[in-house]
């Protein structure tokens, strides 16, 4: 019915008013008495078959919501209700900012793929700490970053102002160096930068009493010498795990028209499957598995969670496939886990 019914409808308008009107509809969908305790019914899967232990955590199934979507903690607890397994919110920066001018979000619906360069719009840290703090048993990690005003070589006192106003109300946190949309971000995933980064982050997490889990959030557009690097970096600076992928500077193989492939920012969705699954497979491969990877990246089918997982992730996010396939993609692909 999405596919057939919903989706031709809501790809008539603008993609950036389309996912705010979405929001709204969610929450007042969510606001009728019975409505959410129905959702949960339809799309969530309580098999304990699901379940997956990573990080000190418990995960109740595999398949995450990928940061960027509910970016200011807005809904994290109605989006749960269709059966994910885990929230990331942000990516979050210290002070709130606007991102960049529209228009910024750009559906290319012949390849099912998106291309955003939305510049980390959010209500700042602050704000989606406070919506956290009635969080009531979502499984949350928290994607952070810098804000754009501030230099590269201040970007760690940005990430740790998050972390710290973040710790006491996410499970994990995901460093996002990998965001094409920022000016210069993608400088800080360089071998230098990136481990004194971490370090800084580690060293801060080690104070507290009991320590929160950091992935890395890397970009799919990374060389075999930087993907070495990267594992490299985890094994020294001793990081939890990698999520792999962010979206994609590459504009290979696309049947969209030239004016929308030619827009400027990341593109996601099944362009991006091969490359990010690619990316997964070296990482685990090359490291011995040494390392927990949540796969992310054009999964758009219970096959592509498969390939995923087979590649060497622990866990898988979408995004993109959440737009394309409706609110019943997620229960298909942990019914197909579950067999
Ligand atoms: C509109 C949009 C906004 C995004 N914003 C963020 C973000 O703020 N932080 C981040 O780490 N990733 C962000 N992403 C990347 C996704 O989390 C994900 O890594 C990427 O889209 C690939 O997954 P997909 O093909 O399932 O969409 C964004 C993606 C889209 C489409």
């Amino acid at each position: 019915m999405y596919k057939r019914l919903i989706r031709p409808i809501l790809f008539l308008f603008n993609p950036e008013q389309v996912h705010y009107f979405s929001f709204s509809a969610i929450r007042i969908v969510h606001r009728i008495p019975f409505a959410a305790a129905l959702i949960r019914l339809l799309y969530t899967n309580k098999s304990p078959a699901l379940s997956r232990d990573l990080f000190g955590l418990r995960f109740p199934n595999p398949i995450g919501l990928a940061a960027g979507f509910d970016k200011d903690a807005k809904l994290y607890k109605e989006l749960a209700n269709f059966g994910f397994g885990f929230i990331e919110i942000g990516t979050i920066t210290p002070k709130p900012q606007e991102g960049n001018p529209k228009p910024r979000l750009f559906r290319l619906p012949k390849d099912s793929g998106i291309i955003n360069r939305m510049g980390f719009n959010n209500e700042g840290v602050t704000a989606a700490a406070k919506r956290l703090k009635a969080n009531n048993g979502v499984l949350v990690g928290g994607n952070i970053g810098k804000n754009k005003t501030t230099p590269n070589e201040d970007a760690a006192s940005d990430y740790l102002i998050c972390f710290d106003a973040l710790f006491d109300v996410v499970d994990y946190f995901v460093v996002n160096v990998s965001s094409p949309n920022t000016p210069n971000l993608r400088d800080l995933q360089e071998k230098e930068p990136l481990t004194k980064l971490l370090v800084t982050l580690q060293e801060h997490n080690n104070k507290k009493q009991k320590r929160k889990p950091i992935l890395l959030k890397i970009a799919p557009d990374l060389s075999e010498s930087q993907l070495d690097d990267i594992i490299d970096i985890v094994a020294r600076t001793n990081i939890d795990g990698v999520i792999a992928t962010n979206t994609t500077l590459s504009r290979a193989d696309l049947k969209s028209q030239q004016s929308v492939i030619e827009q400027k920012g990341g593109l996601s969705g099944k362009p991006l499957a091969a490359r990010s699954t690619e990316v997964i497979r070296y990482l685990h491969t090359k490291s011995n598995a040494a390392f927990p990877i949540i796969g992310v990246g054009g999964i758009h089918t219970p096959e592509d969670v498969h390939e995923k997982i087979a590649a060497g992730a622990s866990l898988v996010q979408l995004y993109t496939g959440f737009v394309y396939e409706g609110p019943a993609v997620v229960s298909r692909m942990n019914k197909s886990l579950a067999k």
